[in-house]
């Protein structure tokens, strides 16, 4: 299936199955998933896979109690079978930018980045695992990291990461509801397209 297929096909899924997906079909994914661009080749992102036996262990520390209680959507995302959590090491990018080929950007200290490249390069690495996993025939949710983060980013040996997201990925049980967000009036995609001059 061709690119533009693959992106008009993906949709967010957020209930399901509950089989496994194959660790090493996933192992696989991420690693060509992490062929995306990398700002000044700083490799900073690292993807985190949790098998479909620990996602149970991932909600209880990603969510809390109130949380689990309330949510619709608590069933379906815990069926998912397996996750990949997305993160960056930002000194990998103050180092790289403070080398001598890189230095005249004057980017070595966190707080000079008008556009943190960690979460660009974590947003690029997550679209290639979409995709990959579209084209493989399964589906995948993402959590955004508001939620517990810190409590994540221990849980999982992220010492000096910081977490993008959250991938759940697995099979549709058909029981998935839209989200509201896509009942939002937006500009076309037509209009998102301009030209200057
Ligand atoms: C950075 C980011 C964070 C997101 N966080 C969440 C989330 O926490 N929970 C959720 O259900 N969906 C989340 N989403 C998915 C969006 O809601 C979804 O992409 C959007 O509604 C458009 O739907 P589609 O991807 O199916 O086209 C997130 C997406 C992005 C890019």
């Amino acid at each position: 299936m061709d690119v533009a297929s693959l992106l008009a096909r993906r949709r967010m899924t957020r209930s399901f199955d509950g089989s496994p997906v194959d660790p090493a079909w996933l192992r696989g994914a991420c690693e060509t998933a992490l062929l995306a661009p990398t700002a000044g080749h700083s490799a900073g992102v690292t993807l985190s896979v949790v098998g479909h036996e620990r996602v149970d262990e991932y909600l209880a520390v990603a969510t809390d109690p109130t949380w689990r209680a309330r949510s619709s959507r608590y069933p379906g995302w815990s069926r998912a079978g397996a996750l990949v959590l997305v993160s960056s090491r930002v000194s990998a990018y103050l180092e790289r930018y403070a080398e001598p080929d890189k230095a005249d950007a004057g980017l070595s200290e966190r707080d000079a980045w008008p556009v943190p490249y960690w979460h660009g390069d974590a947003a690029m690495a997550t679209m290639a695992l979409l995709l990959l996993i579209e084209e493989a025939g399964l589906a995948a949710g993402l959590w955004g990291a508001f939620r517990n983060v810190e409590a994540v980013r221990h849980w999982a040996g992220l010492a000096d990461d910081e977490l993008f997201a959250t991938v759940f990925v697995g099979r549709p049980d058909g029981h998935d509801r839209p989200s509201a967000s896509l009942d939002r009036p937006v500009p076309t995609r037509a209009e998102r397209v301009r030209r200057i001059g």
